[in-house]
């Protein structure tokens, strides 16, 4: 990082700070329904090397790209330039800011990024890049926010700058995971509680498997399945659809129209597996949280309609290899699965369900194990 730096600017950075990015074990689609989320902090991290600089322009370059994107502090702030493609996750975040403190007297600076988080996949790798670069813009800048704000700053330079209507779980799991736990996050309480995951100590791994289908929750479908929430919610006058209890839910069968229906049993049903696999995990019986998932899996293929053959696919492949249970994770129309296997099966589970989507005529995915790590933080030594 140091030396992509110095190449790219000239300078010494004043530090690199990371970002994680994230799987969602359980509780898809719920965080803007005022639901629930466990999600987990990987060990595959955003990193951004930061120095300040005396004129007030913001710099930034990339491993990932040629260009070097150079704006205006202050046309950023009054949002006279916007910052397109992958600027708009770093150069957002001075945006965001922007709404909430006062940034008249702060430096410029120069930035430089880099993520082994792969990009489309699901795992959240807008969430990683901009909580790395709020951290760093936070310390730098002296502006002590807390992270739940910051976590409302990420958000907002992705809803608004980057364009994607998406609700808090990935900059939540980016900014509020501690080491080696899962972060139950409760919507609508607004409280993030740490849970042991304990997969390795139950000889357990959890594979990630990339369909390599690509999605963009900047266009089409996500966007179309929060309306289709607003609209159950109304039709059930709530404010949010997890609001309604998991015993009701059936009455409101007929009473609906049957999209919409069908999107209010998945955000319900969801909250109530997401809360009842915290419960197993705190238990520490990680295998019980199995059958959860492949719960869950179905209920994003028939109630919510966000999964795409591939991942069909793998999901019943990693099942009939062994897994304990298996969905799709994040938010849809393409990216990743996850499955939950025993530690000894990894490479024999993973080239099955490779094998199996393969021949179903589907790209080759590609299929990983994931270790949680921590939340977003200054790298040690810089
Ligand atoms: C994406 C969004 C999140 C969340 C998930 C689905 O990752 O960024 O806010 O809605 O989809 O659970």
């Amino acid at each position: 990082m140091r030396d992509a730096f110095a190449a790219a600017f000239g300078t010494e950075p004043s530090g690199v700070w990371s970002a994680p990015g994230r799987v969602n074990l359980i509780g898809e689609h719920t965080d803007y329904n005022g639901g629930a989320s466990l999600p987990f902090a990987i060990d595959r991290r955003a990193r951004v090397a930061v120095a300040l600089r005396a004129e007030r322009v913001a710099r930034v370059g990339t491993s990932f790209a040629d260009d070097i994107v150079e704006l205006e502090i202050d046309d950023l702030v009054s949002g006279t330039t916007r910052p397109v493609g992958w600027a708009a996750y770093v150069l957002g975040i001075v945006w965001a800011l922007g709404e909430i403190v006062d940034l008249e007297d702060v430096a410029g600076f120069d930035a430089w990024i880099n993520s082994d988080v792969p990009v489309g996949v699901g795992v959240s790798s807008s969430a990683a890049i901009e909580a790395a670069v709020c951290i760093a813009l936070d310390e730098l800048w002296g502006l002590g926010l807390d992270r739940r704000t910051m976590v409302r700053v990420c958000q907002r330079a992705e809803n608004i700058i980057a364009g994607a209507p998406t609700g808090t779980l990935d900059q939540s799991a980016a900014l509020l995971t501690r080491p080696g736990a899962g972060v139950l996050l409760d919507f609508a309480r607004g409280t993030a509680r740490q849970v042991p995951l304990g997969l390795a100590e139950a000889n357990l791994a959890l594979l990630v498997v990339d369909s390599t289908v690509r999605h963009d929750h900047t266009t089409g479908g996500y966007r179309k399945r929060r309306a289709e929430c607003e609209r159950a919610a109304a039709f059930a006058s709530v404010d949010h659809l997890a609001q309604i209890p998991v015993e009701s839910v059936a009455a409101w069968e007929g009473s609906m129209p049957d999209v919409e229906f069908r999107r209010m049993r998945h955000v319900v049903t969801d909250t109530a597996r997401c809360f009842a696999a915290a419960r197993l995990l705190e238990a520490g019986d990680p295998t019980k949280i199995g059958p959860l998932l492949t719960q869950a899996h179905a209920s994003l293929r028939d109630d919510f309609e966000i999964s795409v053959s591939a991942i069909d696919t793998a999901v019943d492949a990693a099942l009939s290899a062994g897994a304990y249970g298996a969905r799709l994770t994040g938010g849809g129309f393409g990216g990743a699965s996850v499955a939950l296997v025993d530690l000894d099966d990894v490479e024999r589970v993973a080239s099955h369900i490779a094998d199996t989507v393969e021949h179903a005529g589907h790209a080759r995915p590609v299929v990983f194990p994931v270790q949680a790590s921590g939340g977003a933080i200054r790298e040690e030594g810089t």
